[in-house]
């Protein structure tokens, strides 16, 4: 079974609220949503590896560590995961940006894959999916499989919000694949929208309606 956690530190609540408040608009969502996906990042990177370097400060030679040259994608699911690249592109702007795009058949439900488009060496890169919102789970289950098709090895799913169904969907199908959330809501009301939640991530973020 997949790790789920929950990064909740008291900034990140803080500015979830703020994307929630449906009186928040366009503008601000959108920075508020990407200074959340920045500060996750932050937190999902503590484990990263280091490794030993010599550098010569203006008082003379030192060791001194630096990152190992590992390699990580940034993979937003369209069109909502695009708000979350800003943030992340911030702490790890030599990350390579993939793209997967995804639409729901009105009458199935089901999520259909539309565009591709990833870095040639995605089975030596450590992936970062993001989506802002986890309901069903439906198009993070389908792009995990669409990465997985194509040579992706290393996965993590990061979501603003997610509701039980979603998490639970996903750890069945992709038991190798753990799971960063803000919030963990309390369900999926009878219109597909993650209650609480924050209403529609795309149409907020766009200012589409
Ligand atoms: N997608 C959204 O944008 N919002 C939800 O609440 C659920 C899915």
């Amino acid at each position: 079974m997949s790790k789920f956690t929950v990064l909740n530190h008291p900034l990140i609540q803080h500015k979830l609220t703020i994307i929630r408040n449906e009186r928040t608009g366009t503008r601000v969502f959108r920075e508020v949503a990407n200074e959340i996906a920045e500060l996750m990042v932050y937190e999902m990177t503590r484990d990263l590896p280091l490794e030993d370097v010599e550098v010569t400060t203006p008082m003379g030679k030192s060791t001194q560590k630096t990152l190992t040259g590992k390699k990580l994608a940034v993979i937003p699911i369209l069109r909502a995961g695009l708000g979350m690249v800003d943030g992340v592109l911030r702490l790890i702007p030599a990350a390579k940006v993939g793209h997967i795009g995804m639409y729901r058949d009105e009458k199935t439900l089901k999520p259909h894959e539309y565009f591709v488009k990833l870095p040639s060496d995605i089975d030596q890169r450590e992936l970062f999916i993001v989506d802002p919102m986890l309901a069903t789970g439906g198009s993070a289950n389908m792009a995990i499989e669409a990465l997985k098709k194509r040579g992706a090895k290393k996965m993590r799913l990061v979501v603003l919000v997610a509701a039980p169904e979603g998490v639970k969907s996903v750890q069945e199908a992709h038991p190798d694949v753990d799971i960063y959330a803000a919030s963990l809501d309390e369900k999926i009301n009878e219109n597909g929208y993650i209650f609480p939640g924050l209403g529609d991530a795309g149409d907020r973020l766009f200012g589409t309606k």
